[in-house]
């Protein structure tokens, strides 16, 4: 750990957000969430912006694992503080059961490579607006692995150790990196399953009022808590900074 993750808060009032993955589930429901705790300006990236349907959202047209339109919505969206990576997919894949890897690569592809590089294309725009914050949205999936969803799980899990990489690399410019974790949300994603889903609104007020009083990792549910309960310790918790000797034994 390069840096004391202190526990600061990051405001939503007043803040200019971009929120990916916009028209529809979670992403749609976060966007809502920013504009009603104040939001100065909400930015709604999703693949097809017509979909939107908010005229309170300025919606862009923005496919995570696109790098132009990466770089569009970074050249965009200048005064944005805060990037919520929700945009993600779940093929409910087997490893080794599937047919090929395609469905293995593409959620790389997307919850792993495609949240990397929109935090890599919008950490200068929060540096020069003043640090700001970065939340991604994760999966209970990241701690635990279920082997009939198990690339979903590698790629969650992929994307949670960045998260805490990325927490360091970007501390020293004053950037907050959020990673929330859950369970089972109702949406899109998870219809027709029949196990007990947590609410869109439970889910998105766990998320801000995370961010709110200044977690560093949001773990919604009780499930989520205790699956993490059975890892030890904090995400960034090493009391000196990693060597290649200390990781390898
Ligand atoms: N639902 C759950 O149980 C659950 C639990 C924990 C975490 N999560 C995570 O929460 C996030 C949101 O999931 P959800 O429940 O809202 O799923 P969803 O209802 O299936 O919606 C997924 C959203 O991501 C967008 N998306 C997918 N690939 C994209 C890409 N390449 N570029 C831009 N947008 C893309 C979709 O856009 P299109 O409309 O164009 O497809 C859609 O807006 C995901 O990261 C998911 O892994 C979900």
């Amino acid at each position: 750990m390069t840096e004391n993750h202190s526990r600061r808060g990051f405001p939503v009032r007043g803040a200019t957000v971009l929120v990916t993955g916009a028209n529809r589930g979670v992403g749609r429901a976060l966007s809502r969430e920013c504009l009603t705790r104040g939001a100065a300006k909400v930015y709604g990236g999703a693949r097809r912006p017509e979909e939107g349907g908010d005229p309170d959202i300025e919606y862009l047209e923005l496919d995570i694992t696109d790098p132009r339109q990466v770089a569009d919505a970074a050249a965009r969206c200048g005064d944005a503080t805060l990037l919520v990576n929700s945009a993600g997919i779940f093929r409910a894949a087997p490893l080794l059961g599937a047919r090929s890897t395609a469905d293995a690569r593409e959620e790389m592809e997307t919850n792993y490579f495609g949240t990397l590089s929109m935090i890599r294309a919008f950490a200068p725009v929060l540096a020069a607006n003043g640090g700001g914050a970065i939340v991604n949205v994760l999966s209970v999936l990241s701690f635990i692995n279920f082997a009939p969803w198990g690339s979903y799980s590698a790629a969650k899990s992929a994307a949670w150790s960045m998260t805490n990489s990325v927490r360091d690399e970007l501390a020293p410019q004053g950037t907050r990196v959020v990673g929330v974790h859950a369970g089972l949300v109702d949406s899109d994603m998870t219809r027709g399953m029949e196990y007990p889903k947590i609410s869109l609104d439970v889910f998105v007020a766990a998320l801000m009022d995370g961010l709110e009083n200044g977690d560093i990792e949001v773990l919604v549910d009780r499930h989520t808590r205790a699956f993490k309960a059975l890892l030890v310790g904090h995400p960034n918790n090493q009391s000196e900074q990693p060597s290649p000797e200390s990781v390898a034994q």
